[in-house]
């Protein structure tokens, strides 16, 4: 059993995990890790948002059953059964010159992890963040901390208004164009800020959002086209250039298990409303 160090809530969706895991210590910047709650759970592909010296911090967005079953069930046991990691290839860190960070959501914790090692190594860096709401804006303080400007956007205006495609233009127009831009947390918005930096001429590094199931290689679950060539997320990413990536072959199979997920996550809330009714009895 892993013991959680630590868990905060940011916003009503999102809080911080820390997970004793002395083999993630030495993570590289941008490497994930899997989780399993219990041997029963489902496995949890998590972003490392930085290594402690007894393990790693994680940012956790409940975004369905599995994440939403993390939130509750810490809150009644903290404890993991199973680590797994580091995995992934981690970020090429080296000075690439002026660097723009775009992250969406909970992407903003990879982003925090890669951005922070690459202004370590020289590079200037600028970040945009993007929230769905402001539930989804979260760590600025720490993106802060390494850049030398942030801009905050929630698509639903509860911030200010924008969206990353948008702010990535606007960024072009004022500062001029980044050296790299790298962006993690949604697909589509990341195939929009490539197509854009196909237009002006800018490398891009994406993070890529695909199902996972062993993390290990053979169930080609996260299969992706890059260059033409089937990649796979786990192993060779999740960090790619984006101007290879197929964008379109993602996003026609990043909702190949909504339904299942949707049940699950049906299933899951029934259960914690018939525990709630037991308790009360
Ligand atoms: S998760 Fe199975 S091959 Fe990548």
């Amino acid at each position: 059993m892993y013991k959680v160090l630590e868990k905060k809530s940011l916003t009503p969706k999102a809080f911080i995990i820390e997970i004793e895991a002395p083999h993630l210590t030495k993570a590289g910047p941008g490497q994930f890790a899997v989780i399993q709650r219990t041997l029963e759970s489902e496995r949890i592909p998590l972003s490392i948002l930085e290594t402690t010296d007894k393990g790693a911090k994680f940012l956790v967005e409940v975004r369905g059953r599995s994440t939403l079953e993390l939130e509750v069930r810490l809150n009644e046991s903290r404890e993991i059964a199973y680590v797994e990691g580091p995995a992934g290839v981690p970020f090429e860190v080296k000075n690439y010159g002026r660097v723009l960070l775009l992250s969406k959501n909970w992407g903003i914790a990879p982003i925090i992890n890669v951005g922070r090692a690459l202004s370590e190594c020289g590079n200037k860096i600028s970040a945009i963040h993007v929230g769905d709401t402001s539930e989804n804006v979260y760590l600025i303080n720490e993106l802060e901390s390494f850049s030398g400007s942030v801009r905050v956007f929630t698509e639903d205006g509860s911030v200010e208004e924008g969206n990353v495609q948008l702010a990535f233009r606007d960024y072009i127009d004022c500062a001029g164009k980044p050296d790299l831009v790298v962006c993690a947390g949604n697909n589509l918005d990341s195939s929009l800020v490539v197509d854009v930096c196909r237009e002006e001429g800018i490398s891009v590094v994406s993070m890529v959002n695909t199902y996972m199931l062993d993390t290990i290689g053979l169930c080609l679950v996260c299969r992706l086209l890059v260059n033409d060539e089937q990649k796979l997320a786990c192993v060779d990413g999740p960090w790619f250039n984006g101007l290879e990536v197929n964008w379109d072959y993602l996003l026609a199979r990043e909702n190949l298990y909504e339904d299942e997920e949707k049940q699950a996550l049906e299933k899951f809330l029934k259960q914690l409303e018939r525990e709630k009714l037991r308790s009360r009895r």
